[in-house]
Formats: C-alpha cells, sequence, structure tokens
C-alpha cells in the first residue's frame, strides 16, 4: 500500500560525523541523494538507515547519543551502520566510488577493478541487509538507494528474509559496451533483479537497463509503455522505471528569501557591482566538467577582450572523495588553472575566478544562486544534478539564465528554457558563455518562467509519490507522455 512505512537506506545518512580535537561533531553530508531524500522523510517519517561517514572508530552506545537528538528533530528514526577503515578502503573507496562510479559516468579510464574490493561490497551489502531486516517487518517498504547497495536485497533474499523492496539508482546506468566491461557484471545484474521494483533517473538510464537484461537473460521482453514498464524473463518479472528527482521547490524558493540569502545576494551584487557574474557549484568530482569549464571562462577572456574586467566566475567547489586518487589529483589541477586564469588575465581591481574551496549553508547557497547572473551547469555525465534545479527555484527575481549540459539528467525537463551545451566542446561551450551574457531580459524572462514551472511541477514530493505508486503497482499521477 503506498501508506506504508519507509526503511530507507543508503550509503550515507544525510550527515557526516568528524572528530576535531578529540570532540566528535557533525555538519550536513552533501550531495543529491542527501538533499532529495531529506524533505521526503521529513515529510512521511520512517527509519534512515545509513553509515554517518565517520573515519575514525566510534562506540555504538555515543554514536546513539550523538544521533538521538538528530532523530528527534527531523522526524523520522536515523539508524546508524559503522564502516571499519578497510570496509571504507575496500567497499567506499574502492568499489563503489573507484569502480562503479566512474564505469557508471562512461569514465573508464578512472576505474579500478579488484577482487578485495569486490569481496568487501558484499559482505557490506550483507550487513546493511541484516539492520534492515532487524528493524522492519513485513508490511514496510525497504526502500534502498544508489550503487553503492546494488546487493541488498539479493543478501535479503538468501537469508529468506521475505520484504517489499525497491532501489532507485541517483546515477546513470551504462549502455552495455560499457557495463560489460566490469568484471563482475552478472553478479550486480543478478543483485539489481532481486528488487521488486528498480527505477533510475532517465528513459535512457532505464533503456540501458532493459538492454543489459537482454545480454544476460535474452528471452525477457518488454510488457507495457510509459514510465515505468514490467520486463518479464523465465527468472521472474522485474518493474522497471524512469523517475527524474527533483528538489523541494518551494523551500529553496523561501531559502532564497532568507535574510542570510538576501545578505548573501547584495553582498556579492555589490562586490561585483557591474558585472556579469557566472556561477559553478559543484562537489569536487572528475564527472563535473569542471577543468572544460574553466577552460571555456579562459577562452572567452582570450577571445572577448571587450568583455575582461565585466564578467566574474564564482566557483564553489565541495570536497568530497578525498581517500579516492583520482579525485585528489583533480583538486591539484583544478588549483592549476585556476591560478593560470587568474595569474593572467587579472588587473589591480578585478579578478576574474574567484573560488571557494569548502560546503556553504544552504541558505548562504541560495543567495549565491540568486546572485548569480548565469548558472554554469557543465557535467561530463551526471544522473540529474539538483544544482541546475536548485538555481531555478532560487531565481526568484526570475531573469537568471541557466547553462546545462545536455549529458546532465536534468537537461531532459529544463531543455526548453535552459542553454543546452557539450561539455566536450569547449568552443562552443565558450561561445554559449557569451551568448548567455548577450541575452536580452525579455528572452532571459521567458526562458526562466519556463524552468520554474518545470521545477515547481515536477518537485520532489511529486517524485517520491510517482515513485511509491509504481512500487505498488499502480498509476501515475501527473506525469507527462513520454
Ligand atoms: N551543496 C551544498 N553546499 C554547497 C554546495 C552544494 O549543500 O556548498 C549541495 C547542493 O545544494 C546540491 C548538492 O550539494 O543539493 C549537489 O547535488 P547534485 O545533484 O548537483 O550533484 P551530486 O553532488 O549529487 O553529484
Ligand atoms: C552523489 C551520489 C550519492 C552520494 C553523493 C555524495 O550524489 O549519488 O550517493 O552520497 O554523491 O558523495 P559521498 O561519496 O560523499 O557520499
Amino acid at each position: 500500500p503506498l501508506s506504508a512505512r519507509l526503511i530507507v537506506v543508503s550509503n550515507r545518512l544525510p550527515l557526516a560525523l568528524k572528530r576535531e580535537d578529540g570532540k566528535w561533531r557533525f555538519e550536513a553530508g552533501s550531495g543529491g541523494l542527501v538533499t532529495a531524500m531529506g524533505p521526503v522523510l521529513k515529510n512521511r517519517g520512517g527509519i534512515w538507515i545509513g553509515w554517518p561517514g565517520n573515519r575514525e572508530p566510534i562506540e555504538l552506545p555515543l554514536l546513539r547519543q550523538i544521533l538521538g537528538p538528530v532523530s528527534e528533530e527531523s522526524g523520522y528514526r536515523l539508524l546508524p551502520v559503522i564502516l571499519d577503515e578497510g570496509e571504507v578502503e575496500n567497499y567506499y573507496e574502492g568499489f563503489a566510488n573507484a569502480a562503479i562510479w566512474p564505469l557508471f559516468h562512461d569514465l573508464q579510464t578512472e576505474c579500478l577493478f579488484h577482487p578485495r574490493h569486490w569481496e568487501a561490497y558484499g559482505k557490506v551489502n550483507g550487513r546493511f541487509a541484516r539492520v534492515a531486516a532487524r528493524h522492519s517487518d513485513r508490511e514496510d517498504l525497504i526502500w534502498v538507494h544508489d550503487y553503492h547497495l546494488m546487493h541488498l536485497a539479493l543478501k535479503l533474499k538468501e537469508r529468506a528474509v521475505e520484504r517489499r523492496t525497491a532501489f532507485f539508482l541517483h546515477i546513470p546506468f551504462p549502455p552495455p559496451d560499457i557495463f560489460l566491461k566490469l568484471p563482475w557484471r552478472y553478479e550486480v545484474m543478478e543483485g539489481l533483479t532481486a528488487y521488486d521494483f528498480v527505477a533510475f533517473q532517465t528513459m535512457r538510464d532505464r533503456q540501458n537497463f532493459q538492454a543489459c537484461l537482454r545480454a544476460f537473460w535474452p528471452s525477457s521482453r518488454v510488457r507495457g509503455r510509459g514510465p515505468v514498464v514490467t520486463v518479464g524473463r523465465d527468472e521472474g518479472d522485474i518493474v522497471v522505471g524512469a523517475l527524474p528527482i527533483s528538489i523541494d521547490f518551494a523551500h529553496f524558493e523561501a531559502l532564497a528569501r532568507s535574510p542570510k540569502a538576501v545578505q548573501t545576494c547584495e553582498e556579492l551584487r555589490k562586490a561585483h557591482r557591474g558585472r556579469k557574474i557566472f556561477l559553478g557549484v559543484d562537489r569536487l568530482d572528475y564527472t563535473k566538467g569542471i577543468l572544460q569549464r574553466l577552460e571555456a571562462y579562459g577562452r572567452l577572456l582570450e577571445g572577448q577582450e571587450t568583455l575582461r574586467e565585466s564578467v566574474v566566475f564564482i566557483q564553489i567547489l565541495v570536497p568530497s572523495r578525498e581517500g579516492v586518487e583520482a579525485y585528489s589529483r583533480l583538486r591539484d589541477e583544478i588549483e592549476r588553472a585556476v591560478s593560470r586564469i587568474n595569474g593572467r588575465y587579472a588587473t589591480t581591481g578585478w579578478t576574474p575566478l574567484s573560488f571557494f574551496f569548502r560546503s556553504l549553508p544552504s541558505d548562504e547557497l541560495a543567495g549565491f544562486y540568486r546572485a548569480a547572473d548565469v548558472a554554469v551547469v557543465t557535467p561530463l555525465r551526471d544522473g540529474m544534478n539538483l544544482v541546475a534545479k536548485e538555481y531555478c527555484a532560487c531565481n526568484t527575481d526570475g531573469d537568471g539564465v541557466l547553462v546545462l549540459s545536455e549529458f546532465a539528467g536534468a537537461a531532459g525537463q529544463l531543455a526548453k528554457g535552459a542553454l543546452l551545451v557539450n561539455p566536450h566542446d569547449v568552443e562552443g561551450l565558450a561561445r554559449t558563455l557569451v551568448a548567455a551574457c548577450d541575452m536580452a531580459r525579455e528572452e532571459r524572462e521567458k526562458r526562466m518562467i519556463r524552468l520554474r514551472r518545470a521545477v515547481r511541477r515536477q518537485d520532489i514530493f511529486w517524485w517520491v509519490d510517482n515513485f511509491l505508486r509504481a512500487a505498488a503497482g499502480r498509476a501515475l499521477r501527473d506525469f507527462p507522455p513520454d
């Protein structure tokens, strides 16, 4: 039933626990999954099972003591799963983030395949499954999120625990010619088919998954049409869906009007008076196309002398997965690219690139969104990209421009209002940045109305309602025909 209690399971709880000077403290977790699912649980209640993000060992009673008040305040229960140092290295940094993450984002050159990582993945999935089984009963829905836990339902089945299960993949699903490179490709597919319902961000992802199903089970046939279909196999049917995740539009819109956002916006506009503000907001990740974006901005400054000093690029980068080598390497490269641009073009009164290497609280971030004339969201590949949607929700003045990669899941819903770009085409991106600067107010407003309407109509509550409908075998609501 639609009203089933939700047992949400994801690798990460919506907070990151850290130890500083011997004291434990926590901050908000980063990334789209946490942003999207936070309001869902707040609204519906239930349980959220996940790792609190700590790398140093912590006693369980102390952890419970820390999480208790957070649970109370959030309106849902947070249940921790502890990982030891080896598991963080092999399951989280290894299999999840050095094999699946790059492979599923079509970046095979970054992939590291190691049997030790795979072994840890199975073991940790088993632990999450045990916790989920212990804290649920047959009426509940165990709703698993993302690529860290693709084997959870299979682990429940192996233990003969009968539960209703659903899975949502926040990242892209690759086509067979890429997926089949994974040494444990059959095992991963077997894990995913153990769920009652498996959903993806876009039709492309769902179709890629179906193509991989056919590679292993050639007799599988699709029944039905629209965003949710059934794939029939001799080994059992699977219901698969394409449901683009979103944000709490009203919450972000209100954040943009909060005193902190208004103050931040005013300060930014004052500091950059008379200049167009470009804004980039990303976790520091090689999928985000940050180097290509900086290169395009460099070309713009090189080719458009008249624009120099009348633009500024603000880039916010949130540190991420620093234990993975590819991420620390990228940080160095970005720092070099930033200083190259600033070193070359800065004048006494103007720094072309301003760079923040930290996470900002959401009300302050809303102020940055509000102040930006142009948001530059150019991932090489992205499951959805919530930054693009947040920018629209926070653009309460209604005249901002969104430059968006055609390889972000969000492009499907935002194509009509955004300027779509191919992030690999650096020249083309530079030209689009110039076009965004030159766009007449009327055109900007017309586009922003469309963008805001799209995000408002298909917000996170629309998404959760439809996900739960699909998981319960009901018809979708307010779903545009595909
Ligand atoms: N974010 C944040 N603080 C910051 C910058 C970003 O909380 O200083 C959040 C942002 O609001 C967004 C999330 O990080 O909700 C990034 O999600 P997105 O889907 O764009 O990409 P992901 O990080 O999941 O790959
Ligand atoms: C993406 C993933 C999430 C992940 C987030 C932050 O949004 O889809 O599953 O939580 O990035 O990454 P982290 O490794 O810090 O959890």
